[in-house]
């Protein structure tokens, strides 16, 4: 067994002291969005300190613990804080949690991150369903030994995002009168936000939005063949020529503000499921 099969065994086995529940659906919460946590009828949480081999979120908006429960009647684990590649962590590390969501029965993961617009189309606000992505991070997470019981060495990337999924979104926000965009999203190391000649190239390459997230944690998903929604809130318009400064406390008070109705879409979209 490969040391990371070890360590995602020790997390299981630590977490499961602490709950029964088999969760069906991963869900993981971007920066500001920690609020959807009010639909789900939590059973017990386990702060990321407590698990082992978990790291420690870093960003202050992030809080650090799973949280067990259900969701619109479905069984849930969601993930209130996430890793990023700028705190530090290696990919591995950044990965890692979502391997364990995996492991204690996770089939479905739905993720959702904060991002800039690329596509004049947007606005602030909006929530966009993410149909594609490309990774502009200098490292993939799937680098290095391969574990085939995990999953397979070359990943097929057709679809990564589950068109019925996407389908099954738009269906329920038509119902719950939740207006939505749909894009390619595009994850960069940052920590800087971009420059205006670096917000027209994603623009050129074929992005809608882009952020610091999401593509390593995605990536892993696929390889241990868990079927994925991804959902992006657009907290800043990157716009190049008409281009206003951005801040984390602008990104996270968009998010907060925009909460509400990837709380709405995530609800209905489970309970459609
Ligand atoms: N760029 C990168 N990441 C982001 C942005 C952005 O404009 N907004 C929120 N996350």
């Amino acid at each position: 067994m490969t040391q990371l099969v070890n360590q995602i065994n020790d997390a299981v086995k630590t977490i499961k002291k602490t709950t029964d529940i088999v969760p069906k659906i991963g869900i993981i919460l971007g920066t500001g969005l920690g609020r959807l946590v009010n639909n789900i009828n939590i059973i017990n949480t386990i702060s990321y300190k407590d698990i082992p081999h978990f790291p420690v979120s870093t960003v202050e908006s992030h809080e650090g613990r799973l949280i067990f429960g259900s969701l619109s009647g479905k069984s849930i684990v969601c993930m209130q804080g996430r890793f990023h590649y700028y705190e530090g962590y290696g990919m591995k590390e950044v990965t890692f949690p979502v391997r364990v969501l995996k492991k204690l029965g996770a089939e479905i993961l739905i993720v959702s991150n904060a991002s800039g617009g690329l596509n004049p189309l947007f606005e602030r606000g909006d929530v966009m369903l993410i149909t594609d992505h490309i990774n502009m991070l200098p490292e993939n997470p799937l680098r290095g030994e391969n574990d085939e019981t995990l999953g397979p060495r070359f990943l097929d990337m057709m679809e990564v995002y589950k068109r019925d999924f996407i389908k099954l979104s738009e269906k329920v926000a038509l119902e719950e009168k939740i207006p939505i965009k749909k894009g390619v999203y595009v994850s960069l190391q940052g920590p800087c936000f971009e420059t205006p000649a670096e917000y027209r190239m994603l623009r050129i390459i074929g992005a809608d939005a882009v952020g610091m997230s999401t593509v390593p944690e995605v990536i892993v998903a696929r390889h241990m063949g868990m079927e994925v929604l991804g959902i992006s809130i657009i907290t800043d318009m990157g716009l190049p020529d008409i281009l206003e400064p951005v801040s984390h406390e602008i990104v996270i008070k968009a998010a907060e503000e925009a909460e509400p109705k990837l709380a709405k879409l995530v609800t209905a979209f489970v309970k459609a499921l």
